[in-house]
């Protein structure tokens, strides 16, 4: 049974291995794009660039969906960027959150887009679409992935201008941070639209075949020897995006078996 309420119930049984977290603050993007804030549990681990699978305390039995972990793992809250989808089961009701309402968080992180599966190399690039940003938002914010790469370039393609304000925020926002500013000066984001007018357009696919990404950052073609990537969004793009570098001689890897490039698999709806 699923009732249209985010508020918890005093008497909810909280399910066993799940956290039940606080809303720290809620900020509405666009009328597709939100992100929110929780408390963090006292004895969460996570790596930067992994997922958690998030619900909502509203049904016998709630719904769950992987969320990347948007915020660093030394932070002392947990930040997450949301779609709305209109009818999903999940952020159909997730977008009515409010600060003081519960969100619940099973016990373990996921995911694939780590430092750890990646091997050392000269420059790491993140590409990403829409609410794909989240863990290169985390990402960017930690020291390590600096101490890894000399060179850090987030892509960030989206259907509208808004839809980017995000991303420049983070960014801005890292350059800006006392724990890694300093050593994120260098850090590029290339952002593009492809249903509006911006000065940057198209597909991210699309600009590394023409070459024109490369070009506008004055960076040579990627290369197995130099380049690393790392890739979050859709299932469609994804698997563009994975063929484009395998184009550039790049080999996927994971956590086991660190290679070139990595591919995130978790999705919203
Ligand atoms: P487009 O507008 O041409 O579909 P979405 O909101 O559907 O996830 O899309 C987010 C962004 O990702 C859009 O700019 C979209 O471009 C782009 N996109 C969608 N599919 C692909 C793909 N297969 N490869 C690269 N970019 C894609």
């Amino acid at each position: 049974m699923s009732v249209d309420v985010v508020h918890m119930k005093p008497d909810f049984p909280i399910p066993t291995g799940v956290f039940a977290e606080k809303v720290t603050s809620v900020q509405h993007y666009t009328d597709r794009l939100f992100k929110f804030r929780i408390t963090r549990p006292a004895s969460l681990r996570f790596r930067s660039g992994e997922f958690m699978m998030i619900g909502l305390p509203n049904a016998e039995k709630p719904v769950y969906r992987a969320y990347s972990v948007a915020s660093p793992s030394w932070d002392e809250e947990l930040e997450f960027y949301s779609i709305k989808v209109p009818g999903g089961p999940l952020t159909e009701h997730l977008q009515k959150i409010e600060v003081g309402d519960t969100v619940l968080m099973r016990k373990k992180p996921t995911g694939t887009l780590v430092n750890d599966a990646l091997l050392p190399g000269k420059r790491l690039w993140m590409f990403s679409t829409g609410t794909g940003i989240a863990p290169f938002a985390s990402l960017i914010r930690d020291p390590e992935t600096y101490e890894k790469f000399d060179e850090v370039i987030v892509t960030h393609t989206c259907r509208e201008v808004a839809e980017l304000t995000y991303g420049q925020e983070l960014v801005a926002a890292a350059k800006d941070d006392p724990l890694v500013g300093e050593i994120a000066q260098g850090l590029k984001l290339y952002c593009t639209t492809t249903r509006e007018d911006y000065p940057f357009k198209g597909r991210i696919t699309d600009l590394m075949a023409s070459g024109k990404v490369f070009d506008d950052l004055g960076v040579p073609p990627i290369s197995p020897e130099t380049d690393r990537g790392m890739i979050c969004g859709s299932m469609e793009m994804l698997r563009d995006t994975k063929a484009a570098l395998e184009g550039f001689g790049l080999t996927e890897g994971s956590n086991s078996r660190p290679d070139t490039f990595v591919v995130e698999r978790a999705f919203v709806d």
